[in-house]
């Protein structure tokens, strides 16, 4: 089931309110948000144009595997949109970028009752037909349109990146090492150089790769590192 608004304060919001009530998955979209929500409580620009969305997830396996539900999200994001732009990759935790810039997104919530992980709620955010010339972003987003020069249609953006994610999920569950070999495939970071900025900490090394639940693994001073978690990321840098 997909709810479809014109403007709403963010998706995210919207689909927390809903998951107390409805039992199957269920995709809120938006047109607009006033109130975008980025990873570490930044702002996301979520003007007309965009693909902005968030999908409630109750299945008991998705939950269970809740840590990986942004590199899948990511990794659908990328398969979807690389029909159409060539150089696009995926940069752990879960950003997807091209020429350097970012396109997509990925916001994940996992909601507790005591310790027990209820429900996910990932959120998506595209750069479709919006555009970025001329803001403070301009810099470090991009969108479809700047790439390409043309209009897309949403709804079948939207359909394409949900059957995407149905794929992606498929493919995990039937072999875990999926994940790894996705990575492996679809990020340009295996064997560079990587700064993981965290809360006040620094974590530098050669990118491995990533583990079964997607932390990222990192070789530095000939020890491995595993950087789990995810939603103290402040910024990664590739070089
Ligand atoms: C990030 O890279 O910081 C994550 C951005 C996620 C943005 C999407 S847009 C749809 C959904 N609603 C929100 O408010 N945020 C996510």
């Amino acid at each position: 089931m997909i709810y479809k608004f014109d403007v709403v304060s963010s998706t995210m919001e919207v689909a927390h309110r809903l998951a107390e009530v409805v039992d199957e998955e269920v995709v809120v979209w938006a047109k607009k948000q006033v109130a975008g929500a980025g990873r570490r409580g930044r702002k996301w620009w979520s003007p007309e144009g965009g693909l902005w969305f968030s999908i409630i997830m109750k299945d008991k396996q998705k939950v269970e595997y809740n840590k990986i539900a942004g590199l899948l999200a990511a990794f659908a994001v990328e398969e979807v949109l690389k029909k159409i732009v060539e150089d696009i990759w995926v940069k752990w935790p879960n950003d997807v970028i091209a020429m350097d810039r970012k396109i997509a997104g990925v916001l994940v919530d996992v909601s507790y009752l005591g310790c027990a992980p209820q429900y996910v709620v990932v959120g998506i955010g595209v750069n479709v037909n919006n555009t970025f010339n001329g803001t403070a972003l301009e810099d470090v987003a991009i969108s479809l349109k700047e790439l390409t020069g043309r209009d897309y249609n949403l709804d079948s953006f939207l359909t394409q990146i949900l059957d995407e994610i149905s794929s992606q999920y498929q493919k995990f569950f039937a072999d875990p090492k999926h994940i790894r070999k996705a990575f492996a495939n679809k990020s340009k970071m295996v064997n560079r150089s990587v700064e993981v900025l965290m809360d006040k900490v620094v974590k530098k090394g050669l990118c491995i790769g990533i583990d079964d639940y997607g932390a990222l693994i990192i070789k530095s001073n000939d020890e491995l590192i595993k950087v789990e978690d995810v939603g103290n990321v402040e910024r990664v840098i590739v070089s």
